[in-house]
């Protein structure tokens, strides 16, 4: 078996053996990130595959994850460390008990009291250093932004009562934006750059029958082929959002658990639940048009129904 990183095919392989179905582009941006050593940004709508990719990255090359979950207000002591308050205090406290106060003031800011959050554990992963993935960072706010962009810049971080800790291995670093805000220049020019979008035919059906072996051969291909012409025009612009990858998954699943052997029009608008989660992406399901998006379609997409 050729190592991970000797080539994109070599990488595309090992994706698939961690069960994720990466197409060229993809992986030819995830190779260049690891040879260039520089964090990749991945951008995409909704249930894509962006937070999935970092974790089977981490399975490919054999490093452990570290997730750092973006959200309005996320400070750096819940990004990169924190001192240990509480068992500061204790130390103090039982330390005045024996009269040792002055020596446990020095004591407290010792490396046992520090509470590390991801972003320092990514530096100090052991060998062969961590996967850190940053997800949805555009939720966080711009100050967070900022210090991020120096922390990638360096690899390294300051803790004024220790010194700098700086990376044993640089993390490979993945990055992922639902695109809510738009991200910093700065920020971008210090990353690689790939726009995931909707997976074609093939490889959806790949991912539906790795994901739910249960469904047969045929109903996984009428769901891949379904959901791709629903995500296509004209079909799409009767819709709000489109479903992602995430949901066909989730849609083969409750068809298996239906009892489903084929698709029909009745069964698709009585699931469109799982496709859509807005209501009126459901309503716009009708049964007349998920009739029409199970004609048969040949390879250009034409309709072959005599
Ligand atoms: N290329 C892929 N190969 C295999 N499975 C995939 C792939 N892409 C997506 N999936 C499946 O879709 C699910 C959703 O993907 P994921 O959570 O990574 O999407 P996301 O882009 O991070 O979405 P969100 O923006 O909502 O966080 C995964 O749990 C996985 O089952
Ligand atoms: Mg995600």
């Amino acid at each position: 078996m050729p190592p991970v990183q000797s080539s994109i095919d070599a990488l595309i392989q090992s994706l698939e053996r961690a069960g994720y179905f990466a197409d060229r582009r993809l992986a030819t941006a995830v190779f260049l990130a690891l040879k260039l050593q520089r964090p990749l940004l991945l951008e995409g709508e909704p249930g894509v595959g962006k937070t999935e990719l970092a974790k089977a990255l981490a399975t490919a090359l054999g490093r452990v994850l570290l997730r750092l979950q973006c959200y309005d207000g996320l400070e750096q002591r819940e990004a990169l460390y924190e001192w240990n308050y509480a068992a500061q205090l204790l130390h103090l406290r039982a330390a005045e008990g024996s009269g040792q106060a002055a020596q446990a003031e020095r004591e407290v800011y010792q490396e046992r009291f520090l509470i590390r959050r991801p972003l320092l554990q990514a530096l100090q992963a052991p060998e062969p250093g961590a996967v850190l993935l940053v997800d949805e960072l555009d939720r966080a706010d711009e100050p967070f932004e900022a210090f991020l962009l120096e922390y990638l810049g360096e690899y390294q971080v300051s803790i004024p009562e220790l010194g700098t800790v700086r990376a044993g291995a640089v993390p490979v670093t993945i990055l992922t934006s639902n695109r809510t805000r738009d991200l910093h220049d700065a920020l971008k020019r210090r990353c690689l750059y790939h726009w995931l979008d909707y997976p074609d035919r093939d490889r959806e059906l790949a991912i539906v029958r790795n994901r739910v072996p249960a469904a047969g051969e045929r109903l996984a291909a009428q769901v891949a082929g379904f959901v791709a012409r629903l995500r296509s025009q004209p079909f799409a612009s009767a819709f709000q959002r489109a479903p992602g990858i995430a949901e066909s998954v989730e849609w083969a699943k409750a068809l298996v658990a239906l009892d489903t052997l084929e698709l029909d029009p009745e069964v698709v608008t009585d699931t469109a639940g799982i496709l859509f989660k807005q209501r009126e992406d459901v309503a716009a399901l009708t049964r007349e048009l998920a009739g029409e998006l199970l004609q048969p379609q040949d390879e250009g997409g034409q309709d072959i129904r005599p």
